[in-house]
């Protein structure tokens, strides 16, 4: 004889007792899978007396589709207990800020050269830029450097070949400009610049400058005065002063070095002069016509005195902890 009540109730007793949905697959597999006691005893059926087998066929099914339809229910307020867990844990709060990517960032050297150009655009300046492989020609000669100047010995400049050699500075852009096209002229020259120095604290090999141009009829020493008085208020702010110190440059007659205050003293900021009559003479200009000033400024110095830099290497070892100080 089959304990079908039996069968009914071991079923649901595993069924209620299954905590998750893999042990009530364990109980589905245990008391309706193929060898399960249940449809065993299914397959019995034809075994028993044949006046037996009717009742006993139509109680097993009953008891089947009883386990079945339970194990369909607890499978359903598993499946709703799973999502409501998930809901409560992995909440996201969408009230919360955003959390903001990291991203780059101009270099500070990229920052400070583009807020000179803009000074200088504002002003009405055009921006002109000439090879890092120079002629001594442009780089010398035509700036009124004499061949035994000690910026032309091998120790100072790095020669590519006889007469071509890395630009010391960014006045050889000035020749070219001058060479290229009559008066009036206003230009800045940013670019970089090589010198054969040992890297320290205030040196480098390889640096920038920016390089200025003005030639008229008529310009002064006044222009070159009131030019530079704009720019390094712009740069260093409105309540410098400046003063304006003799100093020397084979291509500027006079010369003077750019001091800007700073705390109880001054700080050497840039070199400038009026053009000399040689120069001008070299390119084709006629002296007697025309008149102008120049001027030659360091990026990295200029970036170096505005925000407190100690050191020029930290402009160049790209640690980002350095270089985030200064977002743009
Ligand atoms: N070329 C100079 C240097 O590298 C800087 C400079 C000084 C440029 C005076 C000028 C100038 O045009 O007038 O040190």
């Amino acid at each position: 004889m089959i304990d079908s009540d039996a069968l009914l109730a071991d079923a649901l007793e595993l069924i209620a007792a299954a905590s998750d949905r893999e042990a009530l697959e364990a109980v589905r597999i245990a008391s309706v899978g193929r060898h399960a006691p249940l449809p065993l005893a299914l397959r019995a059926v034809g075994e028993l007396p044949p006046e037996q087998r009717g009742e006993a066929g139509k109680r097993l099914n009953e008891v089947r589709q009883a386990v079945e339809a339970r194990l369909a229910e607890r499978q359903a307020e598993l499946e709703s207990e799973a999502l409501a867990s998930t809901l409560a844990n992995d909440r996201s709060d969408v009230t919360l800020p955003g959390r903001a990517l990291p991203h780059g960032g101009l270099h500070v050297l990229t920052q400070t050269r583009r807020e000179i150009e803009q000074i200088f655009l504002e002003l009405g300046y055009a921006i002109a830029e000439g090879p890092e492989v120079e002629t001594e020609f442009n780089n010398f000669t035509a700036l009124n450097i004499p061949d035994d100047h000690p910026a032309k010995a091998d120790s100072d400049t790095l020669w590519i070949s006889d007469g071509v050699l890395l630009r010391t500075h960014t006045s050889p852009v000035q020749v070219r400009v001058m060479q290229s096209q009559q008066p009036p002229v206003a230009v800045i020259c940013p670019g970089r610049v090589y010198r054969r120095d040992t890297q320290d604290a205030t040196h480098s090999p390889i640096f920038h400058q920016v390089e200025g141009l003005v030639i008229d009829e008529g310009v002064t020493l006044a222009h070159l005065k009131g030019t530079l008085e704009h720019v390094t208020k712009r740069l260093f702010g409105q309540e410098r002063k400046l003063r304006l110190r003799s100093g020397f440059f084979p291509f500027t007659e006079p010369s003077v070095e750019l001091d800007v205050s700073w705390g109880d003293g001054w700080m050497e900021v840039l070199g400038a002069g009026m053009v000399d009559p040689n120069v001008l003479e070299h390119v084709g200009y006629d002296p007697e016509q025309v008149t102008g000033f120049a001027f030659g400024m360091g990026i990295e110095r200029i970036a170096m005195l505005r925000h407190g830099i100690p050191d020029i290497r930290m402009l160049y070892d790209n640690d980002v902890r350095f270089l985030a100080q200064f977002p743009a």
